[in-house]
Formats: C-alpha cells, sequence, structure tokens
C-alpha cells in the first residue's frame, strides 16, 4: 500500500502521489478559487460526457487552452458567439470573463439557452464566460448556466486521453425536460477543432526540423506551462 495526498475543491478530488512533497491544495489551486468562487462547482452534476484520444502530449493541449491566438482561424463558429476571439482575445480582461456579441450570454449553438443562469453570478458572469487551467490537467469553463470541466490523462509523450464533463445544476439535469445538447453541439464542435491543431502542433514538433514553439501574443509567463512544470522536474519523485 502506498498513501498519497488527496484534496478536494470544486468537486474535483486532487491526488498528490508523493505526499510529502505535496503543497497545501489551496496553493497549487491558487487564485481560480477566488476567481471561480460565485460559480456552485461542487453542487453541479453531469450532463454530458465526452471522451478524446488526442495524438498530441499533454503540454500541446495546455498551451492551446492558454492562448487564443489560434481562435479566429480555427474556431469560426465560436468566434462568431465570441467576436473578440476572431482578433486573437489578446485585448480582453480574461479575469473579468470573455464578453459575447450582444444578445449571447453562454457557450451554446445560438449563445442562448432556456437554463437559469447560476445564482450568485454578478452581472459580468451572467452574460460573459469565464476559463481556467489549474496545472496541471484540469481545465474549467464557465458560462452562467453550465460548466465544461476537461481532465488531461497522459498516455504516451505523443497521447492524451482527454475526459470533458458538461457540469449543470441538478435541478436542471433533473427536469424532464432537459436537453444539453445546445451546450454540448458547441463544445463538441470546438473541442475537435482544438484536438486537431494540437495533432498537428505535435507532427509538426515530431519533424527533424523543429527546434522550437513561439510564444502567442497572450502567453506571459503566468500562462506558460514551461515556466510552470520546469522548476517541478527538479524535485525528488
Ligand atoms: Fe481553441
Amino acid at each position: 500500500m502506498h498513501s498519497v495526498a488527496v484534496g478536494r475543491w470544486g468537486g474535483f478530488v486532487f491526488v498528490h502521489l508523493t505526499p510529502v512533497h505535496a503543497p497545501p491544495l489551496a496553493d497549487a489551486v491558487g487564485d481560480v478559487v477566488e476567481r471561480l468562487a460565485h460559480y456552485p462547482l461542487d453542487e453541479l452534476v453531469g450532463g454530458r460526457r465526452f471522451s478524446y484520444d488526442v495524438a498530441a502530449n499533454w503540454k500541446v493541449i495546455a498551451e492551446n487552452y492558454n492562448e487564443c491566438y489560434h481562435c479566429g482561424p480555427v474556431h469560426p463558429e465560436l468566434s462568431r458567439l465570441v467576436p473578440a476571439f476572431a482578433g486573437g482575445g489578446g485585448d480582453l480582461d480574461w479575469d473579468a470573463g470573455v464578453p459575447h456579441r450582444e444578445g449571447a450570454w453562454t457557450f451554446t449553438t445560438t449563445g442562448t439557452t432556456t437554463r437559469r443562469t447560476f445564482p450568485d453570478l454578478d452581472p459580468d458572469e451572467r452574460v460573459r464566460h469565464k476559463g481556467e487551467l489549474v496545472y496541471p490537467n484540469l481545465f474549467v469553463s464557465c458560462s452562467a448556466d453550465h460548466v465544461a470541466a476537461f481532465m488531461l490523462w497522459p498516455q504516451a509523450v505523443d497521447r492524451t486521453r482527454i475526459v470533458c464533463d458538461l457540469l449543470f445544476a441538478a435541478d436542471e439535469v433533473a427536469s424532464p425536460t432537459f436537453d444539453p445538447d445546445d451546450a454540448a453541439d458547441l463544445w463538441e464542435l470546438v473541442n475537435r477543432q482544438d484536438w486537431a491543431i494540437c495533432e498537428s502542433v505535435q507532427r509538426g514538433m515530431s519533424s527533424r526540423a523543429y527546434s522550437q514553439g513561439w510564444f502567442a501574443p497572450m502567453e506571459d509567463p503566468s500562462l506558460d506551462i514551461r515556466r510552470w512544470l520546469l522548476p517541478r522536474l527538479g524535485e525528488p519523485t
């Protein structure tokens, strides 16, 4: 039997395989706790699950989540929902949430839904979208009525299993009229667009001609997975 460190935040269970080196979970999750404090993450339930096997290193996928340089050309439908994405999103105040086009307020095919907004959101959060990467392997994308949670499970140096759960208020899921397709159809489309370019990046990195990647304009040091990961590679395991 081996001991592991276990902690919980937002309904997610975090495991550290070497408890003696495990930082407090609050330190690991960091400011995300505050930024997503109004979303009832630990009360939500699953309404739809997607699983993907992606032929890319997990860090490529995390890096892709942390920049929107690709959004305009790769996500035309999403960019019609969030016009600022068409220009790369570099001018957005991401911590304040991403604004939708006029009349839209959630990540669905129409930009609206019949589901209610989460009750404790502030006025901005009721019409905006927030995305957070909790290192090393959790993405949390929050709309006002649902949350898309992605977990990355590295399978090999060039292959990652991704589980995407669409989470909703329990009473919405219990409703006889519950239908998550409006959100699921958009996420499925956007996800597959993202995984395709991550696989393309992986193929490019595998070329003998490859020497290094390039930072996208919005990839400041706080969003750079290498700066997060490198100090940790020196720790005993
Ligand atoms: Fe993307």
